[in-house]
């Protein structure tokens, strides 16, 4: 027989969101009169821009002509493609030939875990979105969970006591670290000077960054980095993951790209882009390309229109659902409600109180379902995570009832 891959067995939880899906549920069966609204997942809501959806029904009934039909295309991306993400995300930071097209930022972390091995020393951010540390015990770079956490995997508590950014001298040398801004879980936006420190502790140390900005499009303060390539230095030490889904409704659709710098090195001087290369063109076969020609419109001047429409619509939702945790029946708890403003998730706390605890609550007598925070890791108990992605009538109706939530 077949040894089963311990990374596995190692495993201690069921992923997080299908967790949340499952209670969600089995509290529906049993409640069949309950209308349920979810503030769980970051899920999109809203209708995809007529614009972007117009290329793509182009694209796609073009595919059934002799002169539009097109089957595999370049497993990096189509090239006109990634030439725009360059030019409109990374000018003066980066060119076509360092940004790969995907089917996701979560696609690409779980891919990019191939390039290090199992022999990568690993530290995340705490509280942190569950791929990093799930992703790393699969492919064998974490050990078992002690109960404080997965060992091989330094966890970097960021809590309101640090403003959310870690401490770095906890890191030891030639560790891949991935951070996360816009921070999914805690909304928080990391500043220039934080991020120079982040990268120039990470070229002093031989680290690399796996820098994910999937919420990159939700930074509305003009003074915060939207790429990590706005730092000096980075592009000896960080790789980008990124990601249509949230600023162009494309959850379903699926479509990403990461940037791997040329620059780029690994201990014996090899390049990481020509590895990333390897990996996209052996274990990816491109994405979409009915995809493609939606992303390549969602980046023209109606394109980037429309996202930005939507991504404020969301934000104004996150404004309302920060108002409401700041009424008087969550205030007199000692709730403490966070909401940047610059990112799609609202990130509570409540004092002395498990997180599935409330995540139970909360179902039970709002019929609203969030993200326990500690499904983020051990610095997340006592924390819930409410999402900001709904249609607006649903998070008023939510608000309306949290606002009665007798705590
Ligand atoms: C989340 O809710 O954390 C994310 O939306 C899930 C994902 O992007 O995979």
């Amino acid at each position: 027989m077949i040894k089963r891959n311990t990374g596995f067995s190692n495993l201690t939880a069921g992923y997080l969101f299908p967790e949340v899906a499952r209670r969600r549920r089995e509290y529906a069966a049993g409640h069949p009169d309950a209308k349920i609204i979810s503030l769980g997942i970051g899920n999109t809501t809203e209708p995809l821009s007529p614009h972007i959806a117009k290329a793509m029904s182009d694209y796609a009934l073009a595919l059934s002509t002799p002169e539009g039909y097109s089957g595999y295309g370049d497993e990096q991306g189509n090239s006109a493609l990634r030439s725009k993400i360059a030019e409109v995300f990374y000018p003066r930071m980066a060119d076509a030939s360092e940004i790969f097209i995907s089917d996701g930022a979560k696609c690409d972390i779980a891919r990019i875990q191939t390039l290090f091995g199992s022999k990568v020393k690993v530290a995340v951010q705490d509280p942190a979105y569950p791929v990093y540390v799930d992703g790393s015990v699969v492919a064998g770079a974490a050990g078992k969970n002690n109960g404080n956490g997965y060992e091989g995997i330094s966890y970097l508590p960021c809590t309101p006591e640090n403003e959310f950014f870690p401490d770095l001298s906890k890191i030891e040398k030639n560790t891949l670290i991935y951070f996360c801004s816009p921070n999914n879980p805690t909304g928080a936006t990391a500043t220039k000077e934080q991020l120079k420190k982040l990268v120039d502790f990470a070229n002093e140390n031989g680290c690399i960054i796996i820098y994910d900005a999937a919420y990159f499009a939700f930074i509305r303060d003009k003074n915060l980095p939207k790429t990590i390539y706005e730092i000096p230095g980075a592009k000896t030490c960080a790789i980008e993951v990124n990601s249509f889904s949230k600023p162009a409704g494309f959850t379903g659709v699926r479509l990403g790209w990461s940037v791997v710098p040329n620059e780029l090195k690994f201990e014996d001087g090899s390049s990481v882009n020509r590895d990333w290369n390897r990996v996209m063109t052996t274990l990816f076969n491109g994405a979409s390309n009915i995809a493609q020609a939606g992303g390549l419109a969602a980046l023209d001047e109606q394109g980037l229109k429309d996202m930005t429409a939507q991504v404020d619509y969301y934000l104004e939702n996150g404004r309302l659902i920060k108002n409401v945790l700041e009424g008087e029946n969550f205030r007199s708890a000692g709730v403490v409600a966070y909401f940047t403003g610059n990112g799609p998730y609202v990130w509570a706390k409540f004092p002395g109180k498990a997180s599935w605890d409330i995540f139970d609550k909360i179902l039970d007598e709002c019929h609203v379902v969030t993200t326990p925070g500690s499904g983020f890791g051990p610095a997340g108990e006592s924390f819930i995570r409410f999402s900001s992605f709904g249609h607006r009538a649903d998070i008023e109706e939510a608000c309306k009832r949290l606002s009665l939530l007798k705590l």
